[in-house]
């Protein structure tokens, strides 16, 4: 039989394996930017509807995704150079606004076994209903352009990113994140470090096409 899957909201019981979830979909992020047990708890406290868990139906978690509110002028759309270890408070989500009217999508990772299922597929759909249930303009993040560190010393990255955009070249995330409907604006070129991107994102935008000013 095959496995089912369900989203359902983090809880404090859970921020053990949330971590190791986090490990095993990051492995050459910084132990400074992985998003440990103890940050989980911080994250669940302080915006509960933004942290989601993907389960199996025997109750394993193989997903997750975090999330916090945030306005344009915190994140600047002309000037949107950031690194996601200040955006993200270190991962405590500090910087979150109750009455924030944009989703900053901070992180999503899903467990090397069960990739290429619709398991992210699944969370992006779940932030874009969390961004229409709160009447929110949209949701932006920085989309890790997973893929880059091994073009770097072939093409620059605005290259590379004109190529993903042509559908010349498959990057692991970004590609994705346009399939979904994100655009992007421009390049974070000191977003994480991470050589498996080279520290570059791409700054992208998911505008809520049902949002009431
Ligand atoms: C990026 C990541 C979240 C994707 O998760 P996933 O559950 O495997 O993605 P999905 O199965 O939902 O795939 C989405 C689409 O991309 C396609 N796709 C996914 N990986 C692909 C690949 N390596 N090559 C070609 N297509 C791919 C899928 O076929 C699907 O397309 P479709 O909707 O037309 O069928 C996952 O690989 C991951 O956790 N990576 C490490 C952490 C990370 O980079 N997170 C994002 C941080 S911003």
């Amino acid at each position: 039989m095959s496995e089912t899957f369900t989203i359902i909201n983090s809880t404090l019981d859970m921020v053990e394996e949330l971590e190791a979830v986090q490990r095993a979909s990051f492995p050459t992020m910084t132990e400074e930017e992985l998003i440990t047990a103890e940050k989980y708890a911080a994250q669940i406290e302080r915006f509960p509807e933004g942290q989601l868990a993907l389960v199996t139906d025997s109750g394993k978690i193989v997903a997750s995704s975090t999330d916090f509110r945030t306005i344009a002028e915190a994140i600047n759309f002309d000037h949107y150079e950031h690194r996601y270890i200040e955006v993200s408070d270190n991962n405590w989500l500090g910087h979150h606004q109750p009455d924030g009217d944009w989703l900053y999508g901070a992180c999503i990772g899903v467990i090397p076994d069960y990739r290429r299922r619709g398991l992210s597929t699944m969370l992006y759909n779940a932030r874009h209903n969390l961004v229409r249930r709160f009447n929110l303009r949209g949701q932006v993040t920085g989309g890790l352009l997973a893929g880059y560190g091994a073009y770097k010393n072939k093409m620059s990255v605005e290259d590379y990113v004109d190529k993903v955009i042509a559908g010349k070249i498959f990057d692991p995330t970004v590609s994705i994140q346009l399939k979904l409907g994100f655009t992007i604006y421009g390049i974070i070129q000191d977003y994480v470090d991470d050589p498996g991107c080279d520290n570059k994102a791409a700054f992208i935008v998911w505008n809520n096409p049902d949002y009431q000013p």
